[in-house]
């Protein structure tokens, strides 16, 4: 009914828009004044932590890509290998796993088969499993050895939003703990991301209150049949998240590359005023990355594409080429897709309205996928 939805037209819209309060409430009470962090609910030993020698982590869909934005800050913080795999393929290729590997699976429901018989598996091989869920007491933290819960509260949308930003919170919680109960490199970097983590939700904040041009823009497109999506780094995986957002809503079709393989065959895609979003990542840190994704977005405006550039504020050198400029707040490079992904969300919501589809219960979708 509308009074469940708060006055907003749709589950999704409402959802979006409780996002700071869930990363809020994500991170209450697990990171202490002094700066540490207190995850004594995690049941695994640190003791056992300091034994793990490879983190692999399974999951499906939206938080699939949270897995793989994870692996950017486990290997960088803890230098940890890491590893990350759809849950549906993971047990069907005989993954090497030990005592010494720890297993996480995210989920918002917990209930996802898939993800179910990946933890399974991984148990079968002796891994402890971690669990990163969103829904208290379901199955998939009920069969692990241990649950960080995301609180982002119930998710209704068959579109997954505020869970996606709870679950990247949660992984840079574990991973700031591995290297805590680790002792590896706690060093002024860390110091400072922790900082910013805390105060993450003010940003998320920041970005909704500017989404009313990410709307318009997408009314706009709402006769095209492609969009694509480019990042590098922790860009790219937001990148296929906002494509992923697309298919499913707007039933588009939509893509997402990794910017540097451009060249190696998506960039025959491009056609006159098809619409490409660019994930920029921030021109502080890694430049090199930044100059080379603004000669992408250079190579595929030549080509006719219309540039949706997303960049931090005080990025000057898009400027030139981005046909549109949504902008986004300044964070530390690993930080940046929770506030990355919110247009994406907006952006599709907004699209799959303007062609008059069911925003909050796509065709052919279920919000949990309980068969394998
Ligand atoms: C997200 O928008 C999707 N509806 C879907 O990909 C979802 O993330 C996936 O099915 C995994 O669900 P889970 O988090 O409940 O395990």
């Amino acid at each position: 009914s509308a009074a469940e939805k708060d006055g907003y037209d749709y589950f999704m819209l409402k959802e979006i828009a409780e996002q700071p309060k869930a990363v809020a409430d994500t991170l209450l009470g697990r990171i202490d004044p002094s700066g540490s962090l207190t995850l004594d609910e995690l049941r695994i030993t640190p003791a056992d932590l300091r034994q793990i020698d490879k983190v692999v982590i399974v999951a499906c869909g939206t938080a699939f890509h949270a897995g793989l934005i994870a692996k950017y800050a486990i290997e960088h913080w803890t230098r940890i290998p890491c590893e990350v795999e759809l849950a549906s393929e993971f047990r069907y290729r005989d993954p090497i796993l030990g005592g010494r590997s720890l297993v996480i699976a995210i989920s918002q429901s917990g209930e996802t088969m898939d993800t179910l018989m990946a933890l399974r598996h991984a148990r079968e091989q002796g891994s402890k499993v971690l669990a990163i869920c969103n829904t208290n007491g379901s199955t998939i933290p009920r069969e692990s050895d241990a649950v960080l819960y995301t609180h982002a509260g119930p998710e209704v949308a068959v579109a997954s939003t505020k869970a996606f930003l709870t679950q990247l919170v949660a992984c840079y919680l574990v991973a700031l703990y591995l290297c805590q109960v680790r002792g590896t490199k706690w060093g002024d970097e860390i110091q400072a991301v922790i900082k910013d983590l805390s105060r993450i939700s003010d940003e998320v904040e920041r970005v909704l209150e500017t989404m009313e041009p990410v709307r318009a823009l997408a009314r706009t497109l709402a006769g095209k049949d492609t969009v694509l999506f480019l990042g590098r780094h922790v860009g790219y995986p937001v990148a296929l998240e906002g494509a992923l957002k697309l298919k499913e809503l707007a039933y588009m079709h939509a893509e997402g590359f990794a910017a540097g393989e451009l060249k190696h065959g998506p960039i025959a895609l491009i056609e006159e005023d098809m619409p490409v979003v660019v994930v920029v990542p921030s021109p502080s840190n890694r430049s090199l990355l930044h100059d080379k994704i603004v000669s992408n977005i250079q190579e595929i405006r030549a080509r006719g594409a219309r540039t949706i550039v997303i960049a931090e504020e005080g990025d000057e050198a898009v400027v030139p080429y981005a046909d549109h400029l949504i902008r986004i707040p300044v964070t530390p490079t690993l930080l940046q897709p929770v506030v990355a992904t919110v247009p994406l969300q907006v952006f599709a919501c907004e699209l799959a309205a303007a062609r008059g589809n069911e925003v909050d219960q796509p065709r052919n979708l279920a919000k949990s996928v309980t068969v394998e």
